[in-house]
């Protein structure tokens, strides 16, 4: 992991918050290539569950809704962690991660304060005064925001059970103990779905989102031996869930969530029926009956699956007697697709590599490294897991061609400039 932390500080991909001011506790910046991975995250998500399907709307909610909603939600009343404090050096936990009563910073045995719980929801204040009547709350999840428009949704788009909604946006959790890297943190990204079915059809469709999503994570690369499913026990389930599964990954730091698939039941559309006074419930024509739909809700996070992606692609190969350090993400991840390198910085040389760059730009996103050998420009490119390199070099001033090369094999081909960005997308696909 520390590798990778120092990888990702260094080539621009995740930042500390606030550095300069000494950090913020459970906050990172994506930087140039880590906004671009995410991007590219959230594209392949949205593509796959919203745009190739015939069952799914996307929405995007507001982040501050009404109170009320967190009250129904049970999240007032019941989103909160047990928290104790190390007696000896003042450090605060979550109290079910302490091992046999010693404390992880300072190594103390048996000093810990009695548990009290901590509710996770961030409060802050809607308009110019600030009391009990103007708090407002910064979501902990999205998914509230897609229950209490379920009415709209249902009217505007005419869509039949089964049926679902998707959305990708920032949530915040007042964490206890954010670690991790960008693991736990207390603003981060969630992509959700939330699939209304019939109340007898719960079952098999929980089933089918588990095996989907799995799916999903293997079909971008992960190694499906890193990857696994676990139920939930009884006693571990949300208030709200009668089933719940987690994609889960093995990270360096052992076995950890990336995505929990839950049965939420009619939990939610009940609670803000008797709420919110307007009856949140589903009209099936054909069998005459008013119906509360069952909800599946495949609930992933955006940072979790970012580390988990770049754990899995991180590889580290000898060539020719040197390191080479390399990330090897799905073309459809990797931040830049393309970089060009102009074999030096010669005048005669830099006219046409930029040319070279600029007929790339409108189909990919690209980079142009002329600094430092060529050599060093491959490893750099590889470390940040750009699938091709176009060199540019004094042949190239003769037979109007240029070489591309691949990251994975270093494998090296010519091709005429000309059809050079029909070459790059047929080795991109669905990029
Ligand atoms: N609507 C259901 C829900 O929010 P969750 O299991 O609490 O369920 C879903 O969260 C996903 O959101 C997690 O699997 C994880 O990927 C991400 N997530 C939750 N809390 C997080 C945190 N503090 N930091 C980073 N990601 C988090």
């Amino acid at each position: 992991m520390d590798e990778i932390v120092s990888l990702c500080k260094r080539r621009g991909f995740i930042f500390q918050s606030s550095e300069i001011y000494g950090g913020l506790a459970g906050a990172w910046d994506y930087g140039p290539l880590g906004v671009e991975m995410k991007n590219n995250i959230k594209r392949a998500w949205w593509k796959t569950i919203v745009q190739e399907r015939d069952d799914m709307v996307g929405m995007d909610a507001a982040i501050l809704m009404h109170p009320q909603v967190w009250v129904a939600s049970g999240h007032v009343a019941t989103f909160a962690d047990p928290m104790v404090d190390c007696r000896n050096c003042q450090a605060r936990f979550r109290a079910d991660e302490i091992e046999e009563g010693r404390c992880p910073t300072c190594g103390a045995v048996g000093q810990f304060t009695d548990a009290r719980m901590f509710n996770l929801l961030f409060k802050t204040f809607a308009g110019p005064v600030e009391d009990e009547a103007s708090v407002v709350y910064l979501r902990p999840e999205t998914a509230q925001g897609m229950f209490v428009n379920f009415e709209n949704v249902l009217t505007s788009t005419r869509k039949k059970l089964p049926f679902g909604m998707a959305q990708i946006g920032k949530s915040f959790r007042n964490e206890v103990n954010p670690r991790h890297f960008i693991f736990r943190t207390r603003e981060f990204e969630q992509m959700e779905i939330e699939f209304f079915v019939r109340p007898e059809d719960a079952q098999k469709w929980h089933e089918y989102w588990m095996e989907e999503r799995l799916r999903w994570y293997v079909d971008l690369g992960v190694r499906p031996e890193k990857l696994r499913l676990t139920a939930h026990p009884e006693a571990d389930l949300a208030h709200y869930a009668a089933a719940c599964s987690d994609v889960e990954y093995l990270f360096p730091m052992g076995w950890l969530e990336l995505e929990g698939i839950a049965n939420r039941r009619d939990f939610d559309l009940q609670q803000h029926s008797k709420e919110s006074g307007t009856t949140l419930s589903y009209f099936d024509e054909e069998k005459g009956e008013h119906v509360v739909p069952f909800i599946i809700e495949p609930s992933a996070g955006v940072d979790r699956p970012l580390l988990a992606f770049i754990v899995d692609a991180y590889t580290q190969e000898e060539v020719r007697g040197e390191k080479r350090v390399l990330l090897k993400l799905d073309p459809r991840l990797a931040p830049v697709k393309a970089a060009v390198l102009p074999l030096s910085r010669n005048d005669k040389l830099v006219p046409t590599a930029r040319e070279v760059w600029a007929m790339l730009r409108p189909h990919f996103m690209t980079a142009y490294d002329d600094a430092q050998s060529i050599g060093r420009r491959y490893r750099r490119q590889d470390e940040i897991g750009t699938p091709f390199c176009v060199t540019v070099d004094f042949e190239s001033l003769e037979d109007e061609g240029v070489t591309i090369r691949e990251r994975d094999s270093m494998e090296q081909v010519r091709v005429p400039i000309t059809g050079l960005v029909e070459a790059l997308k047929e080795r991109l696909p669905r990029c």
